[in-house]
Order: structure tokens, then C-alpha cells, then sequence
């Protein structure tokens, strides 16, 4: 049991807008902190952190909570995960964990320690008689023994049983190796056997050290030529990048995107520690915001084969939209980083280092993809052309940027600077024009409460609901009003809430204040998810920016609640009697019977 004081000295120690820092860029305003938000892509930033109420609340998506919550949503992990993770930060001892725990995280635990040793066991065999092809082949590829190690690179012998037996002597089962796609199940006699044989073995590291997954490549030509972990309990394969345990403290300016591991571990060895690569998948969004929240600048490096270049392009855009300064690198006369260092020898830092400070930014490398796709000297194609860069000149956002973008084309085009400034303006219109009926569309959905996930009963009674959540703010605001509850100065009970939802906040709420005598919303998060946490979370926020604790509005604040969900309630039923008395007993005539 962790526990009220134990949480509250974490929370001291861990300082909220310390801890969030770490994770995204925060600017002050006024008492308190914004940034772009870690859980959607966004341009301005939306994302607030109250150092007030220890909380964060994005305005954008509706994440919040408090910083357990933070840690729970960035890190995936469970509220007893966070809340060690945190301790651990702060210096502080935690009680041993004598509740069961949820088999998930056993799970995760016993995946990772399992990579661990397999990680230890593939790169032992790399320097043992069954490893030397491996360790040649690595040689051969111009790999030092420092650099060997520093990735810790190993090599899965060719046999069926060589890491699988290991494991089992350690005491790991055959569906715990395959749920880690350490090895297959045999269909002929249910024996597990290694997934990974007769190949190099590059482990995937995650931030926080864990060895999450493993990459494993032939030696000759044969194929497949790389084989991945898929996701497990302990891996996603969309949210890791190779290498960014590394790269991490090394790029607050820029990241080195590439394609391939080989790619990044030679970029590395040359001294560009800032280069990562996507694990054998193309960029997802995710990787994009991981990206995004390490650092400012991404400069792609990927193959200049046709495949590469068309990859580019949706990197180019995935990383835009997650507000990334995004760069394209040419390298000329070879085919991937990794064959461009090598080829240069003793030159090699040198000569890449200078293809990055020419690295052309976007427009650059889609107006050259545009003209390489067209003959201009064909009217048609000149015509095809320019339209094609209008439309890519039309998402600048910068009036300036854009005037820069539509002289050089009209050089290059030969067409008039003005012709070309309508069109994109024409474009721009009509682009406005749907953007804005979407988000009319986002607001009559919001208001109507459909697809309220959380709380489904918004649709029914878009006015009590919302009456129960500024009723809630204050209470989450100042807690001490609900001794006043309790004493029943103050007349509000769980069946005052029209919601299900709210109304079991609202227990949660008087439960948690009458067992402790206080009350910290963050709390909320051992029973409420992530989601509702974030609902909970803009309750408190939105009313923090409206009022002070003020008895009156929380009274009137009742009265209408209660009179609505009166009034929904009979609507509901059918039941009208009490309603039908009330106005007979009004008109002076005697109440009917029910
Ligand atoms: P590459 O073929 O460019 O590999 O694929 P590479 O890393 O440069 O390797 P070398 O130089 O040929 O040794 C790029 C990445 O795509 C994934 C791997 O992550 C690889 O690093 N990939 C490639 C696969 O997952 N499976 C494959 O069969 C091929
Ligand atoms: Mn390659």
C-alpha cells in the first residue's frame, strides 16, 4: 500500500513542471506553463501545465491529470509503474508491493528480462567459435570492437535450439519465448525453437535502457534479409526508433533520420551520435511526435533509391504536421549513409558533415521531385507543373515564405509571379472553406455530446452535464467543500447527478474525502483512466479559469442540477404524476391517485 503521505512527498519532490519539462518544451504564461502537446500533433501550443493545482490539461485533446497521470499516458505504463518510477526520481523508498500485480506488467517485466538475457547471450557468442562468421561478417563491414560493443551486437548460431535453451535453463517457458518472438512453436512436436539463427543480431534499445526487440540480419544474400521482434507486451514496434537511447542527449538541435540500423551504427561510429532509424516499417505519427519531443530538427537520410525517395516524401509530411523543422539530404554517389562513409575514408566526417549543413530544406527537395516528373519545355507539362507547386506552395504558412517559394518557381517556370500568387491564393480559399466546415462539424458534434466517450450521457442532457462538471470543478478546486457535504450544510448527494459518469466521480470523491479527511484529484487516477482522468482534469481547469470558491455559485450550482435532473428524470420515465399534482395542486384541484 502506497500510502497518502508517501504520494504527496513524491509529488513535492517531484516538482510537476520538472518533471513534464523533461518530456516537452514549456514556456511560462503567465503563473502558468504551456507547450505543444506530447499526446497530439499540434502547431500552437495548447498544452497546459497548472503548477497551482500540480496538474496539466490540454485544451487541444482533453489529456490532464496530474503527474502520475502524465508519466501513466507518456511512459504506457500502469498508476503503480508511475508512481515507482517517480519514487525512484525523487529519492524516495517505497513499501514492497504486496498486492498481486496486474499480469500485464508481470508480463512486461519477464519479456524484458528475458531480451536482456538473450541480449547477453547472442553478443557472448559473437566473440565464441559458433560466432566467428558473425563477428567476421560485422568486421567486414567496417565495424570496430568499440562499436561492436557500444550496440551490443551479437549473433544467433545456426541451430534450432541455442537461445531457446539458454532461456529454459533460466527458467523462462516456451510461450513466454514466443509471446517475446524469441522462437517459434514446432507444429510437428509443440518444441519451441529460435526464431533468429545463423544471423547478426542488432538489439533494440528503448530511453529507458530496456532491451525491447531485436533485429537480425543474414550474412549473404539470402532472404529475408532482416528479421524483426513484432510487437509483444513489451515492444511497439510504431513508437520505437533504433538508437535513440543514444541519440537522445544528443540532439536538441537536429535528428539524423535514416533507414537502416547499418546506417544508423555507421553514422554513430563517425561521431554523428544524433542518428536514429525507423525499425524496418515506414515513419508512423507516433515516431514523428517522439521525435518532436527530443528535438527541433529532423534531417532525412534515406536511401536515394526510388523507394528511399518516395518514403521521403512521407516522412516529409508526418514530421511537418508534428511542428518539425524538416530537412532532405542528397547524397550523391552512393547508396545509403553507410556506403557514403565508407567510401570516404579518412574523409568521411568531414564530407557528411558538410552534406548536412547543404541539406535542402522541403520545398527545395519537392519542387526538384515536382521538375524531375515533368518536361517543362511541353506547355502541358509546364502547366501540370506549376499547379502541382502551387498546391505545395499553398500549405506555407508564412506570407514570406511564400513569396519566396513563388519567385522561385516563376524563375524556373517561366511564368508570371502574379498569375502564380492567384492560383495559390484560389487554392488557399477554398482549402480554408473546408477546413472551416470540419470544424464546424467537430463543434456541433462536441456540443451535441455525440461520441462522448467518456461520458456517454452528455447527448441526453447537455445542460445538467454540464452544470455536474462546473459543480465538480469547484469541488475538485476546493476540496474543502465537501466537509460541508458531509456535515450536510451543504445539500448534495450522488443522486443529485443526472450522469453515471459524474456521479461516480462525485462518490469516488466523497468516498476518498471521508476515509482520509483529504482529497487530491490526482488520486482519482488509481480507479479513473487516462481518459477520464482527462475529463476530470478539464473540469478542475476550466473552472480554476473562471472563479474563485464562491458558496453562492456552488448553491445555485445545485439548485439548477438538481431541478434538471428532476426534470430529465420525469421526461425519461414517462412517469409525469408528480408532475401532473404539482400543476392540479396549483389549479386548486385535488391530486390524482397513482
Ligand atoms: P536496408 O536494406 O537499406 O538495410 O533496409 P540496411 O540497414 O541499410 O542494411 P545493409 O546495409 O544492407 O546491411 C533498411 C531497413 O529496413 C528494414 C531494416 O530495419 C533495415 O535496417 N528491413 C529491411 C527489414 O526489416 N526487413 C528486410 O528484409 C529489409
Ligand atoms: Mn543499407
Amino acid at each position: 500500500m502506497i500510502t497518502e503521505e508517501i504520494k504527496e512527498e513524491i509529488k513535492y519532490r517531484c516538482d510537476i513542471v520538472d518533471v513534464i519539462s523533461a518530456y516537452v518544451p514549456l514556456k511560462r504564461a503567465g503563473s502558468n506553463y504551456t507547450g505543444r502537446c506530447p499526446f497530439h500533433s499540434e502547431r500552437s501550443p495548447s498544452f497546459t501545465v497548472f503548477p497551482s493545482t500540480k496538474s496539466f490539461y490540454c485544451f487541444g485533446c482533453g489529456a490532464g491529470g496530474d503527474v502520475f497521470t502524465f508519466m501513466m499516458k507518456r511512459e504506457n505504463i500502469e498508476y503503480r509503474a508511475a508512481v515507482e518510477l517517480l519514487a525512484k526520481r525523487a529519492g524516495i523508498e517505497l513499501p514492497p508491493d504486496n498486492e498481486p500485480r496486474s499480469q500485464d506488467s508481470v508480463r512486461r517485466e519477464r519479456v524484458l528480462n528475458m531480451n536482456r538475457e538473450a541480449a547477453r547471450f547472442y553478443h557472448a557468442c559473437l566473440y565464441s567459435d559458433v560466432g566467428k562468421a558473425g563477428l567476421d561478417y560485422l568486421t567486414k563491414r567496417g565495424l570496430s570492437g568499440a562499436v561492436i560493443k557500444h550496440f551490443g551486437l551479437g549473433f544467433a548460431p545456426d541451430g534450432f535450439g541455442a537461445v531457446t535453451s539458454h532461456l529454459m535453463r533460466l527458467g523462462y517457458t516456451a510461450e513466454e519465448m514466443s509471446s517475446a518472438f524469441l522462437c517459434g512453436i514446432s507444429r510437428k512436436n509443440n518444441r519451441p525453437y529460435d526464431y533468429f539463427r545463423n544471423r547478426v543480431i542488432f538489439p533494440i534499445i528503448d530511453v529507458t535502457g530496456n532491451v525491447v526487440a531485436f533485429g537480425g540480419r543474414v550474412m549473404d544474400g539470402s532472404l529475408p534479409k532482416y528479421l524483426n521482434t513484432s510487437d509483444t507486451p513489451a515492444f511497439k514496434k510504431s513508437r520505437n526508433l533504433f538508437a535513440l537511447n543514444f541519440a537522445k542527449s544528443k540532439c536538441a538541435e537536429r535528428l539524423i533520420l535514416c533507414e537502416g540500423y547499418m546506417d544508423v551504427i555507421a553514422l554513430h561510429a563517425h561521431g554523428f551520435e544524433n542518428a536514429v532509424a525507423t525499425l524496418g516499417t515506414a515513419i508512423t505519427p507516433e515516431q514523428a511526435r517522439i521525435m518532436s519531443k527530443y528535438t527541433k530538427q529532423v534531417i532525412i537520410s534515406y536511401d536515394s533509391d526510388e523507394a528511399g525517395q518516395r518514403a521521403t516524401s512521407k516522412a516529409i509530411k508526418l514530421l511537418t504536421e508534428a511542428g518539425l523543422d524538416v530537412r532532405v539530404l542528397r547524397i550523391p554517389g552512393a547508396k545509403d549513409p553507410d556506403e557514403f562513409l565508407q567510401k570516404n575514408g579518412s574523409t568521411a566526417h568531414e564530407k557528411f558533415k558538410l552534406l548536412l549543413d547543404q541539406s535542402r530544406a522541403q520545398f527545395e527537395f519537392k519542387l526538384e521531385s515536382v521538375l524531375a516528373r515533368h518536361d517543362i519545355s511541353i506547355v502541358d507539362e509546364r502547366i501540370k507543373a506549376a499547379a502541382e507547386l502551387c498546391s505545395i506552395i499553398a500549405e506555407v504558412y508564412s506570407d514570406a515564405e511564400r513569396e519566396v517559394y513563388i519567385g522561385v518557381v516563376s524563375d524556373r517556370l517561366d511564368i508570371q509571379r502574379d498569375s502564380l500568387k492567384n492560383d495559390v491564393k484560389r487554392i488557399m480559399r477554398s482549402r480554408q472553406k473546408t477546413q472551416k466546415n470540419e470544424e464546424m462539424q467537430e463543434i456541433i458534434r462536441k456540443t451535441s455530446g455525440f461520441g462522448d466517450s467518456v461520458n456517454s450521457d452528455t447527448i441526453k442532457n447537455v445542460l445538467a452535464v454540464s452544470t455536474e462538471e462546473n459543480l465538480l470543478g469547484i469541488l475538485l478546486l476546493y476540496p474543502e467543500n465537501m466537509r460541508s457535504i458531509k456535515r450536510g450544510e451543504l445539500k448534495l448527494s450522488a443522486d443529485d447527478f443526472y450522469s453515471e459518469f459524474n456521479r461516480r466521480v462525485f462518490s469516488e470523491m466523497m468516498n476518498r474525502y471521508s476515509e482520509a479527511r483529504q482529497f487530491d484529484f490526482g488520486d482519482l487516477a488509481e480507479v479513473f483512466n487516462p481518459d477520464e482522468m482527462g475529463r476530470i482534469t478539464s473540469m478542475l481547469v476550466r473552472r480554476q479559469q473562471l472563479t474563485t470558491n464562491d458558496s453562492v455559485v456552488l448553491s445555485e450550482l445545485i439548485e439548477r442540477l438538481r431541478s434538471e435532473t428532476k426534470q430529465k428524470r420525469l421526461e425519461e420515465t414517462g412517469d409525469q404524476i408528480d408532475l401532473i399534482n404539482e400543476i392540479l395542486t396549483k389549479k386548486g384541484k385535488k391530486p390524482r391517485q397513482s
